[in-house]
């Protein structure tokens, strides 16, 4: 494939369908996510089978709309991109089975592409026209941290990752949206969190900042901590929702950095990278920036409407995965479990 070669990507592996063209350096074409928050919101958390039926209404549309808005017909297209996991199966179904059908339809090829991994590509995304942020520079210390996923991955080059470390229990934005539920301030979590602790003081109430050996994470504690502080409030007084969202997105972001920056100094990367869902957050991004400032070390961070789910970070990862092992079989499956990159094996 050359650098002429144009991506269409395909996500469904939560509650957005999503579909994206990308160039092969990244410029990004069109960009199509159609949110299914507000069918969720009602409940508290994403019902996979409302999910998945939403899938099946929209992506057609949502495909068509991403060709229409990069003025480009499928003949123009040189692969198809498509999330394999890890997700709900009965979302990541539906665009895998979209992604086959096109292919075949239009005859090109497809490549599965790893949700987690994925993510990484979305630093590397820009508007055409652009100049494209500088690519990985090795070796690179990546954090994801999304509502699935808090790993800290090497990058010693292209496709060569090791995995330093993940969650023990909870990932952080799992930790965000539990928390959100219990301060009764809806979902998604982590977006309502940055809101409510804008008006709130980070240092109002204490919590801990679990650590754990190596370069693993756990949120479990914190949460708990929480709830307990919750619980623990003088009775007669009103629970202060800015304060517990401050103190606790606080904490979360203190323990992201710290083990960040442990591995920081043991591995002293090119490149720091953060990406996924939670490194759209407002003072992740201040602490970060500062840290990375403090380290001398480049910070790569998506802008944020690339943090979360979207299939243009999937179109991108698709086109080095092409490179790196060709097209994928047509009947390949989807997985609720996949490796995070440089894992050990597992999948289900
Ligand atoms: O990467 P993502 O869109 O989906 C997964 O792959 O999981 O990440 C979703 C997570 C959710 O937990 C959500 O609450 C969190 O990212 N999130 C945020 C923010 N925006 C999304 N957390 C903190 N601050 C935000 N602004
Ligand atoms: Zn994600």
């Amino acid at each position: 494939m050359s650098d002429e070669t144009v991506v269409l990507g395909i996500e469904t592996s939560c509650d957005e369908t999503a579909a994206a063209v990308v160039a092969a350096d990244g410029a990004v074409l069109s960009n199509v996510v159609a949110s299914q928050d507000s069918f969720h919101a009602h409940f508290g958390g994403v019902v996979p089978e409302i999910a998945s039926r939403r899938h099946t209404e929209v992506i057609t549309a949502v495909v068509e709309d991403a060709l229409r808005q990069a003025s480009l017909k499928p003949a123009d297209l040189s692969l198809i991109a498509a999330t394999q996991g890890p997700g709900l199966v009965g979302s990541l179904v539906v665009g895998v089975a979209a992604a086959k059908a096109y292919s075949l339809a239009w005859g090109l090829p497809l490549v599965a592409v790893n949700h987690v991994e994925a993510h990484l590509y979305a630093a590397f995304l820009h508007p055409p026209g652009q100049e494209p942020p500088a690519r990985p520079d090795y070796p690179s210390l990546c954090l994801i941290v999304s509502g699935g996923h808090t790993d800290l991955v090497a990058v010693h080059g292209p496709g060569e990752y090791e995995l330093l470390g993940c969650t023990r229990d909870d990932a952080a934005g799992e930790a965000l949206d539990k928390a959100a539920r219990l301060l009764g301030l809806g979902f998604p979590g982590g977006p309502a969190i940055q809101r409510a602790a804008a008006d709130g003081r980070a240092d109002a109430v204490p919590l801990p900042r679990p650590v754990v050996d190596g370069y693993d994470f756990s949120f479990a504690g914190l949460k708990t901590a929480l709830a307990r502080a919750v619980e623990e409030r003088p009775p007669a007084g009103p629970i202060d929702v800015a304060d517990f969202a401050a103190s606790f997105q606080e904490a979360v972001v203190d323990v992201l950095w710290a083990t960040t920056s442990r591995a920081l100094a043991y591995l002293r990367p090119r490149q720091l990278i953060v990406a996924g869902g939670v490194a759209a957050n407002r003072r992740l991004r201040e602490v970060f920036a500062a840290g990375a400032e403090q380290y001398s070390v480049r910070l790569a961070i998506p802008p944020i409407h690339f943090c979360t789910d979207n299939a243009a970070m999937v179109a991108l990862c698709g086109f080095d995965v092409y490179r790196r092992s060709g097209p994928a079989a047509m009947d390949f499956d989807v997985f609720s479990a996949l490796p995070s990159p440089g894992g050990p094996e597992e999948k289900t």
